[in-house]
Parts: C-alpha cells; sequence; structure tokens
C-alpha cells in the first residue's frame, strides 16, 4: 500500500505541475486530543464533523487540489470514519463560489423509487403506520451522493483522476481507524437496531459493545469504494453495487429497483440569492427549503432591526421567533420539490409579500399558530444526524456541502456485502398533509410522495458574500432545526459582530410554526429572558442542543478563520499554510 502511495504521490507531482507545490504529506493519524474547533490560516481551510474526513480535505489541498478535490474527498472519508451521517447511500447539497464570483448548486438529494406512492405509508383507514417511512427497508429513498460527487469532481474538480480522491477513504475502510467515543456509544446504541434489519453478518453486528479508540475495519465497504475507484459512478449505480442494493432491498418490502439506481441524477441548479444589509446570500433552493426560509427570515429580520435589542434579550428572541414562524408556515404550505410542484419562489422572497406577513408583528407580542393545520405531532426521541463540511482553498474557490442518512445511520440497513448504511429519507416526505415526521415538521400537497420526485430538505449549505467578496461558507446538521441555526450564527456576526467562534457556540432558538414554542439549549439562555418570554405568551421547550455548525470566515486581513461546532465532540478544524 505504501508503494502504491509513493506512486500516486509522484503521479500527482507531474499532473499538478501548475499548481501550489506540494508539502510533506500528512498520515491521518489523528488522535481525540488533537481535535481543534478553531484554527486560522492563509492558504485553505478545511472544517468536517470528524478530523480524520478534515485531514483527508487538507492533505488533498496539499497535493495541489482545489477547494472541491478537497470536499470530494473528505466526502467519501465521512462515509468511513463518520457512519452515523456520512454516507454513499444518501444524499445532499452543495453550493460553490468560485474565485472569481461565480456560484453553483447540486442538488443529489435522494428521490423516491419510481414504485412509491403517495399513499404508501398510509393504513387501510388512512392513518399513517408509525415509522414505516423512517425506519426498514421501505424508508429508503434512491441514494445520490456518488452521483452527486462525481458530479462535483467533474465540473470543477482539478485532480487528474476521480479515484484519487477515493483513494484515502478506500485506506481508512481496509487498515481501519481508531473510532471516537461519541461513535462508540452511538454503535453500542443502535446495536439492537442494526440486529434488528440487517441478517448479513458485519463489523457494526459482529462486535458487541464499543469502546473509543477500538479499531473499525469495513472491509465489505472497501470493495465498494475500490468499484466506484475502478468504474466511476457506475461502479455503484450498476454492476455489483447496483445488485446488492437491489438484492437488499428485495429481502424485506424495499422499492428500490436497478431501473431507479441506473436513472438517479444529480441537478446543477441555480442557487438562490438574497440579500441582508451589506451582505449577499447565496443558498440553496428546492429541493431543500432552506435558502427560500433562510432568505426570508433575514429579509424580514432587516425591517425589524433585532440589533436594537441585546443578544438573546426577549425582544431580539421575539423577533427573530415571529420571522421563523413566518417562513415555516410558508414552508409547511407551499415547498417542496420544484421540478413536480410549482413552487412560487419569487412571490415567497418578494419584499411587498414578506412586509404584508410581518404586518400582525408588533414587538413584545407573542403569534399565534394556527394548530387546525396540524393534526399530529410525531416525534422520534433519537438523535438526528447529518453532516457539513465547509471548504476554501488557496485561490479562494468555496466550498458548502451538506450530506445526510437522514437519521442515525439512516434507515439502520447496512447493505449486505456492500458495507454502507442506506438512509430513511422517505420520511422528509409528507406522509399525510398535517401530519408531523420525525422533526415535527408538517407538509401539503407540495411535498407529497410521488415516483422519482426528491423529498423536501431543511439542509442549507450556504454562502455569504461581503461587498462582493467571500465572507462565510457555512452549514450544519439539525434536521428542521439547520436552517435558524445557519441563520443565526451569521446574525451573530453580522449584527452582533461577534467572533465567528463565538457566534458558533452561543446558545441557539429555533422555532418552526408547529408544534408552536420555542425550543432552546439548555445551559446557554439568559434565564430572565425565559421568564420574560414566557410572561409574553410563548411555550418554552429546553433541548440538549441545536444543530452542530461548521462554518470558515474571511477575516479583514484574508485570513481564513475556521470554526467547529463544541456541540459535536469531533467537529475539527483546520487550515494549511504554505510558507
Ligand atoms: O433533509 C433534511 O432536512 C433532513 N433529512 C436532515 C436530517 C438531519 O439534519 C438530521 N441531523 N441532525
Amino acid at each position: 500500500m505504501r508503494i502504491y502511495l509513493t506512486i500516486l504521490l509522484s503521479i500527482c507531482l507531474l499532473a499538478c505541475a501548475d499548481k501550489k507545490p506540494q508539502t510533506q504529506s500528512e498520515g491521518t493519524d489523528t488522535l481525540q486530543s488533537e481535535i481543534q474547533k478553531t484554527a486560522k490560516a492563509i492558504d485553505g481551510m478545511v472544517v468536517s464533523a470528524h478530523p480524520l474526513a478534515t485531514k483527508v480535505g487538507l492533505k488533498i489541498l496539499k497535493q495541489g487540489g482545489n477547494a472541491y478535490d478537497a470536499m470530494v474527498a473528505s466526502q467519501f472519508a465521512l462515509a468511513v470514519v463518520y457512519p452515523r451521517a456520512g454516507n454513499i447511500g444518501g444524499g445532499g447539497f452543495f453550493i460553490a463560489r468560485l474565485n472569481d464570483g461565480a456560484s453553483l448548486s447540486l442538488d443529489f438529494r435522494e428521490k423516491a423509487p419510481s414504485k412509491a406512492s403517495k399513499d404508501m405509508y398510509l393504513d387501510q383507514e388512512g392513518n399513517v403506520i408509525p415509522k414505516a417511512s423512517s425506519y426498514g427497508h421501505l424508508a429508503v429513498g434512491v441514494p445520490g451522493t456518488v452521483a452527486g460527487l462525481f458530479e462535483i469532481y467533474d465540473r470543477l474538480g482539478s485532480f487528474e483522476k476521480f479515484e484519487d480522491l477515493i483513494r484515502p477513504a478506500y485506506e481508512l475502510a481496509s487498515n481501519g481507524f481508531a473510532i471516537s467515543a461519541t461513535e462508540a456509544d452511538r454503535l453500542n446504541q443502535y446495536r439492537p437496531d442494526f440486529l434488528e434489519q440487517n441478517t448479513t453478518s458485519n463489523q457494526f453486528i459482529e462486535t458487541e459493545l464499543w469502546n473509543e479508540g477500538d479499531t473499525l475495519v469495513q472491509e465489505d465497504l472497501a470493495r465498494s469504494l475500490a468499484r466506484i475507484m475502478k468504474a466511476g459512478t457506475k461502479g455503484f449505480y450498476e454492476g455489483k453495487t447496483a445488485e446488492l442494493i437491489v438484492k437488499e432491498m428485495e429481502r424485506a418490502n424495499g422499492l428500490i429497483s436497478l431501473e431507479d439506481l441506473k436513472n438517479y441524477n444529480p441537478i446543477w441548479r441555480t442557487p438562490l440569492k438574497g440579500s441582508f444589509k451589506e451582505y449577499d446570500i447565496i443558498s440553496m433552493p428546492p429541493s431543500s427549503s432552506g435558502g427560500i426560509a433562510l432568505i426570508q427570515m433575514l429579509s424580514m429580520l432587516e425591517n425589524l432591526k433585532p440589533e436594537e435589542h441585546k443578544f438573546q434579550s426577549p425582544l431580539a428572541i421575539n423577533a427573530l421567533t415571529e420571522t421563523m414562524r413566518i417562513a415555516y408556515e410558508d414552508r409547511a404550505n407551499y415547498l417542496g420539490d420544484a421540478d413536480f410542484h410549482p413552487v412560487p419562489v419569487d412571490s415567497l422572497l418578494n419584499k411587498a409579500y414578506l412586509d404584508k406577513r410581518l404586518s400582525a408583528f408588533s414587538y413584545g407580542n407573542a403569534g399565534r399558530s394556527n394548530p387546525n393545520a396540524h393534526s399530529g405531532i410525531r416525534l422520534e426521541i433519537e438523535s438526528f444526524e447529518t453532516t457539513h463540511t465547509s471548504i476554501v482553498d488557496s485561490e479562494g474557490h468555496a466550498a458548502s456541502l451538506t450530506t445526510t442518512l437522514n437519521s442515525n445511520y439512516g434507515s439502520k440497513i447496512l447493505v449486505g456485502k456492500g458495507g454502507f448504511f442506506l438512509n430513511n429519507e422517505m420520511d422528509d416526505f409528507s406522509a399525510k398533509p398535517g401530519v408531523a415526521n420525525q422533526y415535527g415538521l408538517v407538509g401539503s400537497e407540495a411535498n407529497a410522495i410521488a415516483p422519482n420526485k426528491r423529498m423536501l430538505s431543511s439542509m442549507t449549505p450556504t454562502i455569504i458574500e461581503k461587498e462582493d467578496e467571500l465572507y462565510m461558507i457555512l452549514g450544519t446538521p439539525g434536521g428542521s432545526t439547520i436552517i435558524t441555526s445557519v441563520l443565526q450564527v451569521f446574525l451573530n456576526t453580522a449584527i452582533y459582530n461577534m467572533d465567528l467562534n463565538d457566534a458558533v457556540q452561543s446558545g441557539r432558538i429555533h422555532h418552526q410554526w408547529l408544534p408552536d414554542m420555542i425550543m432552546y439549549e439548555k445551559g446557554k439562555m439568559d434565564s430572565i429572558s425565559l421568564k420574560e418570554l414566557n410572561d409574553m405568551g410563548y411555550k418554552l421547550v429546553e433541548k440538549n442542543t441545536i444543530a452542530k455548525v461548521k462554518a470558515i470566515q474571511v477575516l479583514e486581513d484574508g485570513t481564513y478563520y475556521g470554526v467547529g461546532d463544541e456541540r459535536n465532540p469531533d467537529d475539527h478544524a483546520e487550515g494549511i499554510n504554505f510558507n
């Protein structure tokens, strides 16, 4: 293997002759104690949910790759080292801002299988069957990740070969790596589910109790990665891997067919753009709700000026909450896959429309959500996982990517002999109008299930410009709380002038129209504010944590400032300086 790496290194040195000089190749072994939440550097920055994935991204940058090469490599690495959310069996969204200011967005969200149907999760009385959309084979959407990563490489990458961006992940899967304490806990927590959903023997079932530092070797996954290295997307969507996925589907009541896999296509979309003061926001259009809701909230907040009230003061939270309520009501009523159902994007972002939506607001008064539109809240008691990565390179190319299996380890199904988990993304559809999914989100016809349709997402990979220059790259996991968390981290820097680390680590709140309550983070909110909000008429619910933001800010002198979230012990920010 070492000889192979040396050859790869020499090939790359030749192939990348016009790129940055390669610095010494860096190993990918890391210790938990080496984790850093903040980093400053001038020639590149990677912030991801795992130190090994961050280091893979950095290694690619050091070998002369650009931010997009680094993003692709770190995503394959996350599929190995962060199996609860990193994936090749899920999907996601990607925003790029090139150093000439051009921006792009890629939708590689999963799609409903062609045999899916509108009422597939309803029983004979028309009631939603508990967990049918979120657990097991019927919950799985057609994965988009491998096609998405290839597309990013193909359009924006500078590496000679796609396979070289997968190789670090392949090595981590075949040689193994030491798992973190958090991963060990999660693997132990979900073992009963792995046993229930999987009949084929695999490393996740065989090991009874995981401990921090145990070596996780994933031979089946390494073989799946090797097939992608050899045949590109066909190594996943056709041939052996596709057959393994379909065999897995046929073992239970799964719907994905060979045709579904072969027909999967990621889509380049025009990124959604909005503004807030001197900032321009570049974010994700449908099939994510992230960009629309984020831009709506910022547009309303520009009018309400929460900065005239202290950070986390009752009136500042009052303004944030009421804009969140409006954006999430519109999300529920109007948003879905625009390729299937018309989404009135321009109207929803229209200033006059948003002024009208805000007309009932006055500072100091709590609004109300109409509960008639909501026929039941179903919040599963599990923590959710998704993962975001932010990268910038020495040339100023920026990349922001969020990907997910939806729940921790998705549907909990590990493709037999394929070695990777499949998503449970079908739960992001609205199984029945007004009935909440696992995040308590409700939806309408716009997000009803249809064959080959993409389920509505909250993922919000975002890039922000200040006076036409790159200012910030950010995103986060967190289900329905993703959009409001991206909003608050940006606002913390933009209106409260917080240092980025403070902006990320500060307490967050969340409101999503229904259920009608403000969620706030335990131990991170002022108790007097909470009491005053309660007096104002708000219902307040404490949560352990809300989202895990990974952000990069370009400081005034051009330094890249990367910050990972203390809410995820494994988040790791690291940069490079060539000299
Ligand atoms: O696409 C969505 O909105 C959800 N499937 C994201 C799930 C998520 O963020 C869970 N993690 N924390």
